[in-house]
């Protein structure tokens, strides 16, 4: 379908659930059925009548204002924030800083929680949690206000102050965002540590940030088994010389735990001291407002710095334009609270705009597959923000799990975290939308704060496998080595030519690493890392990641960091370790090992490699292969060829350029080789 068609009758797609075009054998590598998609799904004419947006000529002259009139379109969007004080100026950038509302003051956690009491919101609910065991809880915007004015009470009682920094390790319960929020309210900083990683990399995270405060739980549910997070919390505070004093600890699952005296103290105790009066402090526009460690191509991750303005417009437009959410939906993003979607898409994004909110604490098949399904129906959820990878167990499990229960009043779906295959998308489309919801691709970063590439549900129509468009103020560039714009459908560097309100404004405690990574490819220029190309449509595809960081499940994690946590061990001499396909998680984990002289390589010492790097890293960095080899693939100058080592590992036939190769020898041994060896 032509733009200018796509212009002319969006409002018509009465008929949405039918494609407007069948699918085209061709060459690209996208996708394992290696076929150009070429279905094209009209917004679906129920939502386009209500929409916000709902013609592709609305979505475009937004996107052309965005772009060629920022202070105009940023401007009039950022009057809907509550500010304490005016800002004078949109935007000032130097590359690669830049300064969004400047001479503005806002609080975050007034914009989520006080504005919303003057009216019918008040009572209305804000936050509605299920935990894993099954418990219930519903906080209105009014409770929710209550209970983060007595938590950051909490804080100041142990003396954290504006900028101070707060590492939060929490299973999904509603306290985590409640501590987020907390923080917000008086101007600390928080870093939300996910639950799947181990006590060292808790450690690193603490000595890292210097964050003087972790507010954690004595465990969380897991698939019906309990996670030690405040064992985690205290080995990772075995550590010399942590700047730790207070750790703060919420009784989940009341399970036996050490509680060290004079460090460790009770969440339910200390609200016992304070009351649930606390002003929300004026911030100025770009106050820091949380860090978020994330995978980088080193070993070491980057503490992802975001500020507080521009964060919380992009976070609240989104969810305005698309998710399109309203006050009677009832919205559920299934992240967890400690990846970037879980803060932008379950605390501040849907927060600041008044929606309601449903936040699950466990995995998706527990007790059984349906777990998922049967929240959707028992909350009648409206709106649901899921991953491909969790899309494609679903479809593993079987349609007779979706089958006992009712969907019918989902509106919308959205995807995140990695490509979905078009396979995924269809099933998404009719097994779970009936058909009839718009399905939106979202891509983004935890550098980018929130969505940067995605349909506008009532206006862009949709083809399974591409995120489509770019978001207001995106202006996007997918180029060559030297920056020029390449053809159609050929693959080349996603580049973001245009700072946008949210995003990252540094790396903690780093600023040469910033520029380096992200802006030093091409000068002014925001350099993504992943690799996509455009079609005749102009619909971007997103290829992945085109650096060394691995996306496993739709998880980030650096080849460089599991290799340093695989040559940490004593027997491993050397470590290689790569991506490769796999059906369900989008990628797996497969390292390659030598060892030290001596040392007996088989399945045992496998497993004890992989648990490993469980302990290093955390549960969500298990290599799925461990192959022992007696060298590994160099070239003459000693650096490791990773894109042998990926086909090998892929099972492939190996292609390319061999010559610079050291020894030749070693390809066919590694070939050979396997856990077992
Ligand atoms: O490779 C892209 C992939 O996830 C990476 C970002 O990972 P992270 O910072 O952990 O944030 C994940 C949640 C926003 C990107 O560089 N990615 C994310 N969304 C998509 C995607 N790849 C394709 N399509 C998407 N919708």
């Amino acid at each position: 379908m032509s733009k200018k068609a796509a212009a002319k009758k969006p409002a018509k797609a009465a008929k949405a659930a039918k494609p407007a075009k069948s699918v085209a054998k061709a060459s690209t590598t996208s996708s394992k059925s290696l076929l150009v998609e070429n279905r094209v799904f009209k917004p679906d004419a129920g939502f386009v009548k209500k929409a916000r947006i709902n013609s592709m000529a609305q979505y475009k002259a937004m996107h052309v204002e965005s772009l060629k009139n920022p202070d105009k379109f940023f401007g009039r969007e950022a009057k809907e924030l509550t500010w304490s004080k005016p800002f004078t100026k949109v935007l000032d950038w130097k590359c690669p800083n830049a300064k969004w509302f400047t001479g503005g003051k806002l609080n975050v956690s007034e914009n989520c929680l006080d504005r919303h009491l003057n009216g019918p919101r008040k009572t209305k609910a804000a936050l509605i949690w299920e935990g894993e065991p099954g418990e219930k809880r519903v906080y209105t915007y009014q409770q929710l206000h209550r209970e983060v004015c007595r938590f950051a009470n909490v804080l100041k009682r142990h003396k954290v102050k504006k900028g101070d920094r707060v590492i939060i390790y929490m299973p999904m319960i509603p306290e985590a965002a409640i501590a987020m929020l907390a923080c917000t309210r008086i101007g600390a900083v928080h870093s939300v540590i996910f639950g799947g990683f181990s006590a060292e990399s808790i450690k690193d995270r603490v000595l890292d940030s210097g964050a003087s405060i972790i507010i954690t739980a004595d465990g969380g549910y897991r698939r019906g088994a309990v996670v030690p997070l405040k064992k985690n919390v205290d080995d990772a505070l075995k550590a010399k010389d942590t700047p730790v004093k207070t750790v703060v600890v919420f009784k989940r699952t009341g399970q036996d735990i050490h509680i060290e005296e004079g460090r460790d103290v009770w969440w339910h105790r200390e609200l016992e001291y304070v009351d649930a009066k606390c002003p929300a402090v004026a911030l100025d526009s770009e106050a820091d407002l949380f860090i978020l460690y994330t995978s980088g191509s080193t070993g070491k991750p980057k503490g992802i710095l975001h500020s507080t303005a521009g964060y919380l417009l992009h976070a609240q437009m989104t969810c305005k334009y698309v998710f399109d959410l309203r006050d009677d939906d009832v919205y559920w993003c299934t992240a967890d609270i400690g990846w970037v979607t879980g803060h932008s898409y379950i605390v501040y994004g849907p927060l600041a705009l008044g929606a309601t909110c449903l936040m699950y604490e466990g995995a998706p098949n527990w007790p059984e597959n349906d777990r998922f399904w049967k929240i959707i129906e028992e909350y009648a959820v409206t709106v649901f923000y899921t991953a491909p990878t969790a899309i494609r167990a679903f479809m593993k499990w079987g349609d007779e799990w979706l089958k006992k229960h009712d969907l019918s009043s989902l509106r919308l779906l959205g995807t995140v975290g990695e490509p979905i295959n078009p396979e995924a998308w269809m099933w998404y489309h009719h097994k779970v939308g009936g058909g009839k919801c718009p399905i939106v691709d979202t891509w983004w970063q935890t550098e980018t704060g929130g969505h940067m590439i995605t349909p506008i549900p009532g206006a862009v129509p949709t083809k399974p496998g591409t995120a489509t468009l770019p978001f207001f103020g995106v202006d996007v560039g997918i180029v060559d080595d030297l920056g020029n714009e390449v053809g159609t459908n050929e693959q080349g560097k996603l580049v973001i030519k245009k700072p946008w309100p949210s995003m990252l404004r540094g790396i903690w405690g780093d600023k040469k690493r910033y520029q380096e990574t992200y802006w030093s490819d091409f000068k002014g220029w925001y350099f993504a890392g992943d690799g996509a190309r455009r079609d005749k449509d102009g619909y971007i595809w997103i290829i992945g990641r085109i650096d060394d960081v691995l996306n496993v499940a739709g998880h980030r994690l650096g080849t460089a960091e599991v290799e340093s946590a695989l040559v940490s061990h004593p027997s491993v001499a050397e470590a290689a370790v790569v991506g490769r396909p796999d059906e369900l998680k989008g990628q797996g984990v497969v390292c390659f090992v030598t060892v030290k002289e001596g040392i007996k390589t088989g399945r045992d010492l496998s497993e004890e490699l992989k648990k490993h790097v469980r302990k290093v890293i955390g549960p969500v960095a298990t290599p799925d292969e461990v192959r022992f080899a007696a060298a590994l693939p160099k070239t003459r100058s000693g650096k490791i060829m990773r894109r042998l080592l990926k086909q090998i590992a892929a099972g492939e036939t190996l292609k390319g350029d061999t010559t610079t190769l050291e020894d030749i020898n070693v390809i066919a041994a590694l070939s050979a080789a396997s856990g077992e060896d």
